[in-house]
């Protein structure tokens, strides 16, 4: 074992778990992380006698061996809870233990019962594990790290070892979703709504759902997960409340990786250019075109701050591209968004920041019932007459749009505008 000199004690007071602990990679992590001064080391396996020797040599005093078979998921819950209630806090989670294939299967010969064991290691115990970690992180307000063991596997292909190779992409998936924090503007109903659920089934390590409608906005929190989904208070046409909403989630979650500046409002009254009412024009504006500034603003200023390479998506609409033979001041609002769009993409691309917008045809949510005055589907059958395709848009299927161009799917994709009609603009 080395000596190292207190210089090297980069784990001072940190609490980890190996799980794969017993032999290899993991008993190798787990000397070293003992080396550099982990508080506690908790070795998390399945090999009982092997995981007990690597805890005695290390030292029971900071070393502790807990069998966890990590396609068990209670065991994993289990597991974790113990290390938190030992030791005070989770700091570290090294997700490590996995499974090579039965065979050298190619896909013409795989053994799906035989894939399913290698997958329920690899790949779901894997988000078993960084799941129950950062849960007690989140709730210990830990800024805590997670590592999990891929492979080269997980990059390039092979002409055998499917289910593994599959196995190890996946786990490049978890990573990678499971890094982002998302805020979503008028994320309470609607498109907003719908985005918020697609960015929790992706894996998103938090979303905040910046909204006015607190109760419809506190229960969607709790009815996706309280534990990494939350909602906050904010007008968006108060500057002040969009600079603390960003300020809080990058306290919270160290950074911002999402900015889904969605918020938007429709007048009722059908506006020509001839009878503008500039008190209802101003109260639009204050939403739809100020209120998407200040938050692309102070996104933009919390990614810059940290070095983030962040993406920004704003709503913009097919009235952002084209004329209306009423609501005026609506179509001038969405035509803004599109120019902040192209003007904030080119500003911030030398910091790596992506800014698009999405631009749906009309959706039966309750802003476009209420301003037809029709029922969800009236509204439907309205703009279902107007599609090229078949069939009814859903606020799904812009949530799909929004959640490409925030992942790495669209990582040169900046300062587009993504019509999501059904073919209604072309
Ligand atoms: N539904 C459509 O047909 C359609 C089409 C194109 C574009 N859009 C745009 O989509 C976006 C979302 O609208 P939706 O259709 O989901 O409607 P929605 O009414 O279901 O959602 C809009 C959300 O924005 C919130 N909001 C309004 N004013 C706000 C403010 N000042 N601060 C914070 N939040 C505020 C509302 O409370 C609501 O939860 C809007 O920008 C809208 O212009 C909608």
């Amino acid at each position: 074992m080395t000596d190292p000199t207190p210089f090297n004690k980069k784990l001072q007071g940190k609490v980890a778990i190996i799980t794969g602990g017993a032999s290899g990679i993991g008993e190798a992590t787990a000397r070293l992380f003992a080396d550099h001064g982990a508080r506690a080391v908790v070795v998390a396996d399945i090999q009982d006698e092997l995981g007990r020797g690597v805890a005695e040599s290390i030292g029971l005093h900071r070393c502790r061996y807990i069998h966890c078979d990590v396609t068990d998921e209670q065991q994993i819950k289990a597991m974790v809870e113990s290390t938190v209630k030992m030791f005070g806090q989770l700091d570290i989670m090294f997700s490590n233990a996995g499974v090579m294939s039965m065979g050298d299967q190619t896909i013409l010969e795989l053994d799906l019962s035989a894939s399913d064991k290698v997958f329920a290691v690899n790949a779901r115990g894997m988000a078993a594990c960084v799941k129950h970690a950062a849960r007690a992180m989140v709730e210990g307000g830990v800024k805590g790290s997670i590592v999990c063991t891929a492979s080269v596997a997980a990059t390039v292909g092979n002409d055998k070892f499917t289910d593994y190779i599959m196995s190890k992409h996946a786990v490049l998936g978890l990573v990678r979703s499971a890094r982002k924090v998302a805020i979503i503007t008028g994320g309470a109903s609607g498109i907003g709504e719908a985005t918020a659920r697609v960015f929790s089934e992706h894996g998103a390590r938090a979303i905040i759902i910046a909204d006015i409608q607190d109760e419809l906005g506190q229960n969607l929190a709790s009815s996706i997960g309280s534990h990494f989904c939350t909602f906050i208070h904010c007008d968006v046409t108060n500057e002040d409340q969009v600079k603390s909403m960003v300020e809080w989630t990058v306290q919270k979650y160290g950074q911002l990786d999402i900015m889904f500046s969605n918020a938007g409002i429709v007048n009722r009254s059908d506006q020509t250019v001839l009878d503008l009412e500039f008190s209802a024009f101003d109260r639009l504006f204050a939403v739809n075109v100020r209120g998407m500034a200040a938050c692309v603003k102070h996104a933009a200023r919390a990614m810059v701050d940290r070095g983030v390479k962040g993406c920004i998506v704003c709503t913009a609409s097919v009235a952002g591209s084209h004329g209306m033979g009423r609501r005026t001041d609506y179509c001038m609002s969405k035509h803004a968004v599109v120019g902040l769009v192209r003007s904030a993409s080119k500003q911030l691309g030398e910091h790596g920041i992506r800014v698009n917008c999405v631009s749906p045809h009309g959706i039966a949510t309750p802003m476009m019932c209420k301003a037809l005055e029709m029922e969800a589907d009236e509204v439907e059958k309205v703009y279902e007459a107007r599609t090229r395709l078949k069939g009814v848009l859903r606020a799904r299927h812009v949530a799909d749009a929004v959640l490409f161009l925030a992942s790495d799917q669209s990582a040169f994709v900046t300062g587009h505008d993504l019509s999501v009609d059904g073919g209604f603009s072309t």
